[in-house]
């Protein structure tokens, strides 16, 4: 049998991290964690740790900051990944030239898990979020470590919840906004999914030096298509009340930082279609072709749970 990739996940107390933990421990891969003090202290964190570790995990103490974890960490694995928050990205810097001066890592996969950082069409306006995701894929790329980009887009526990309407936790019951002309396509995929597709890829060499995107059938809808899912839902037409983006646009230059971010998020998805509108060129591959065998939340199944 093929032998399995030894895999450190550093992130792993976090939303994505826990997850991708336990994907890599049922996939088969020796699974390391690299774990901050401070975790320890937390008890939300000792009970993921203490389910990750009962499932398999491998224990190594350090962080981002301390360079000789890292690289006593580098020499048990092949595969890297980091799941750290996105404010954090430019973190993984040390991390880099640990991978690039051990030279036994065949993949690293990048804190990135969102929209395409190159691809992003609204720059300028996103308070560095994407920028920095970029930087990484740079300095990765510069020192000619192999990669996987994961390209996700948005996680279905954003937004779709409350079908893209700030100041809102639950999806309208009466009246909708609808930003720009509802056409733009986003796409949602639940967090759970993202780690089987991830770890999937860890050891197909058709992912090398390659961004994964994943676009399922099922979870890529206009703002248009989702107000009309829930409506048949829960049998009642809304309000539709139509936002122009020039109007988006000065809702989010009038709101200060962090609060318009999420205007951010939506202008991204739904108005400029950040998430669909290119093609995937050659270099880029699809999650759900190159994994049909992987079974995911659709939206409607996900829209059905806050029914
Ligand atoms: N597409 C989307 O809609 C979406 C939404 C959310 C997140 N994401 C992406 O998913 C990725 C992970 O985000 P998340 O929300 O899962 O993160 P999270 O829940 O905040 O967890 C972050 C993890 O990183 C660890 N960490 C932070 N700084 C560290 C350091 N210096 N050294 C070692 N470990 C460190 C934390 O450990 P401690 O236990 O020590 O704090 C924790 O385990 C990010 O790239 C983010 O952009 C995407």
């Amino acid at each position: 049998m093929e032998e399995k990739s030894r895999v450190l996940i550093i992130g792993a107390t976090g939303r994505l991290g826990y997850h991708l933990v336990n994907f890599s421990l049922q996939d088969g891969h020796p699974t390391f964690i690299l774990i901050r003090d401070s975790s320890f202290t937390d008890p939300n964190k000792v009970q993921k740790l203490n389910s990750l570790l009962t499932a398999g995990a491998i224990l190594l103490k350090g962080s981002l900051e301390d360079e000789k974890s890292l690289r006593e960490a580098a020499k048990q694995v092949d595969v890297v990944i980091c799941a750290i928050p996105s404010k954090q990205a430019l973190d993984q810097k040390i991390l880099i030239q640990v991978i690039k001066e051990s030279g036994r890592i065949k993949k690293f996969i990048p804190s990135e898990f969102g929209v395409d950082p190159d691809k992003i069409q609204i720059s300028g306006l996103d308070h560095q979020f994407y920028s920095r995701k970029a930087e990484v894929r740079r300095l990765v790329e510069a020192e000619g470590i192999p990669y996987t980009y994961i390209c996700c887009n948005l996680l279905m526990s954003y937004l779709l919840p409350w079908l893209a309407q700030p100041g809102l936790k639950v999806p309208p019951k009466d009246k909708v906004t609808i930003f720009g002309d509802g056409n733009a396509k986003a796409v949602f995929v639940k967090d759970i999914d993202v780690a089987a597709f991830t770890i999937s890829a860890i050891d197909d060499p058709r992912t090398l030096n390659k961004t994964l995107y994943l676009r399922p059938p099922g979870n890529v809808y206009s703002m248009n298509e989702l107000v009309a899912i829930w409506e048949n839902k829960i049998a009642k037409k809304l309000e539709k009340i139509y936002v122009p983006e020039e109007e988006v646009l000065k809702k989010i230059k009038e709101t200060p930082y962090p609060d318009n971010m999420e205007m951010i998020f939506i202008y991204s998805a739904f108005v400029k279609g950040d998430h669909t509108y290119f093609n995937i060129d050659p270099s880029g591959v699809d999650g759900t072709q190159l994994y049909p065998h992987l079974k995911y939340t659709t939206v409607s199944e996900h829209l059905d749970t806050l029914l």
